[in-house]
């Protein structure tokens, strides 16, 4: 159920307008409503906002005086990168203002022998990856939606992905961060230094802020050499219980070059293969539960083949894989990769989805998907399970023709309480915008969530920055206890 509107935030009026096109110049408001539509719809097709005015700032000193102004007339603002985020968190709910960084996608700089980039909020991250791969790099962080989303927005939502495995998350490659605060105050963070014990290291608290506590305008990024040699293969394992093994196996066997282990389940393979053209199945022959995507990146094509090899020849040898191929040239390489990324648009050509991701033990991941199934038993919905098994996140998705209060009541709050009985999270990666802002405590004690409003209020005394998201209202909210 959609919240009210907050009645203390103003209303934008013509004089706001005014001041906006006096700082951004007539092409950086947008009051039109076709243009509109774009910046108020999220990926999914789920949440629609109601803004009426968007800006699109080009400069961090822009964007300073916007907020200045929005926080001394108490208008809500809502920050947007790509809007490719899934919980609701990039669009309005009512008529917050819009603010898209866009046109904030200048690379500032990059050191090739630290492999430090620093750029701006709003730099595509497949732009970025292009950039830093011509001078031998790569960037830390991989996902399906990075031909849109922007590094702001990854680093807002504290994006995980397909390599997290390998490169960690951002909370340790990020080196520095840019932002500004809801009064207009320019935070400088943007240090590039691998080590920096100085006081509080405040810039992690806008990793994962969702937008809640600043814009963050640039970022410093630390990035690994590109590997040389990147092999992917793609197996067909009986059950969930073995998948753990081939896990535990992968690890010992490939060590350092393992890069990524992700899961799908056949309902996974069935339904990209069914609403996604072009999608190859890797194992046309093979029908079983569960498929691996095992990726390893190193720097000695020999050495990283024959280990990839004769740990698939193991796994076989063992009967816990029943068939897989390795990828033999690129091409093949980006139809596994395509297959796994391709999921979650597959779903969204299918109709509704209701996502969940969570993290929990490895070995319970996959009960939720079969409990969930038998729940929604006789309803029209296909329950999918796939995700980034090697650091233990759930992607569970139900799939229906069209968003359905009936569906949900028996979705929710079943997998919030079944994960927090394990006590996992229940947003592991896509972070908790307005579809989770409720349902935090299910993961953080009280007394944490408590002290996240504390924090809030620091930042953003007037509750201006992206309201109804990640914090239940009545903690962000001045009055809280
Ligand atoms: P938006 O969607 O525009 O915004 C996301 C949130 O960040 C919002 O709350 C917004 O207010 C805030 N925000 C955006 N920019 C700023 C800024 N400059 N300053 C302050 N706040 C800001 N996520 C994963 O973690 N792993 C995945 O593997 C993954 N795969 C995906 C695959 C697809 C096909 C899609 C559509 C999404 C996927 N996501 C994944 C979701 C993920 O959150 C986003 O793709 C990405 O990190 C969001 O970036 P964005 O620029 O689109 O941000
Ligand atoms: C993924 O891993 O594919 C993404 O997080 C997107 C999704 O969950 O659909
Ligand atoms: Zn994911």
């Amino acid at each position: 159920m959609l919240k009210a509107r907050d009645p203390s935030y103003a209303r934008v009026e013509d004089n706001d307008i005014r001041f906006f096109r006096g700082v951004l110049g007539d092409t950086g408001v947008i009051t039109d409503s076709t243009a509109l539509q774009a910046l108020n719809q999220d990926w999914m097709g789920k949440y629609e906002g109601k803004s009426t005015v968007a800006l699109r700032p080009k400069s961090t000193e822009q964007v300073s005086k916007i907020l200045a102004h929005c926080n001394a007339r108490r208008l809500a603002v809502v920050p947007q990168g790509g809007n490719t985020g899934l919980v609701g968190g990039s669009v309005s709910l009512h008529d917050e203002i819009v603010l898209t960084t866009t046109n904030m996608n200048r690379i500032i700089s990059f050191d090739e022998v630290s492999g430090t980039l620093v750029c701006e909020a709003g730099c595509i991250l497949e732009e970025l990856d292009r950039h830093v791969g011509a001078h031998g790099f790569t960037m830390p962080l991989d996902l399906g939606a990075k031909g849109s989303c922007q590094i702001g927005g990854n680093v807002s939502t504290n994006a995980g992905g397909l390599r997290l495995l390998r490169y960690g998350s951002l909370h340790g490659t990020v080196l520095g961060v840019e932002t500004v605060v809801a009064d207009g105050t320019v935070v400088d963070m943007l240090q590039t230094l691998r080590k920096d014990n100085t006081g509080y290291d405040l810039k992690q608290l806008f990793i994962g802020a969702e937008g809640t506590l600043g814009v963050v305008t640039a970022v410093s990024i630390l990035c690994p050499p590109r590997p040389s040699a990147v092999h992917v293969t793609y197996l067909a394992v009986p059950d969930f219980a073995t998948i753990q093994k081939v896990f535990v196996r992968a690890r010992q066997k490939l060590g350092e070059i393992l890069s990524a282990f992700e899961f799908l389940d056949q309902q996974s393979l069935e339904l990209t293969l069914t609403h996604l053209e072009g999608i190859r199945n890797p194992l046309p022959d093979t029908q079983t539960p569960f498929y691996l995507v095992v990726e390893t990146s190193g720097s000695n094509e020999a050495h990283d083949y024959a280990k990839i090899e004769a740990f698939l020849e193991e796994v076989m040898e063992e009967g816990w894989v029943l068939d897989g191929t390795i990828a033999q040239d690129s091409t093949q390489t980006a139809a596994i990769w395509g297959l796994r990324e391709g999921i979650s648009v597959a779903l969204k050509h299918a109709g509704a989805v209701y996502k969940y991701d969570l993290s929990m033990p490895v070995a319970d991941m996959y009960s939720l998907v079969e409990e969930t199934r038998e729940r929604l038993a006789g309803l029209p919905v296909e329950v999918v399970g796939y995700g980034h098994l090697g650091d233990g996140n759930l992607h569970l998705n139900i799939s229906t023709k069209k968003y359905d209060e009936n569906i949900l009541r028996h979705i929710e709050p079943f997998v919030y309480e079944w994960t927090a009985a394990r006590r996992g999270s229940i947003s592991a990666e896509h972070g908790l915008g307005q579809m989770k802002a409720d349902c935090i405590g299910y993961t953080k004690s009280h007394e944490a969530v408590k002290l996240m409003g504390q924090i809030k209020r620091v930042f953003d005394p007037n509750g201006i920055l992206n309201p109804y998201k990640v914090l239940p209202q009545s903690v962000s909210a001045d009055s809280a206890d």
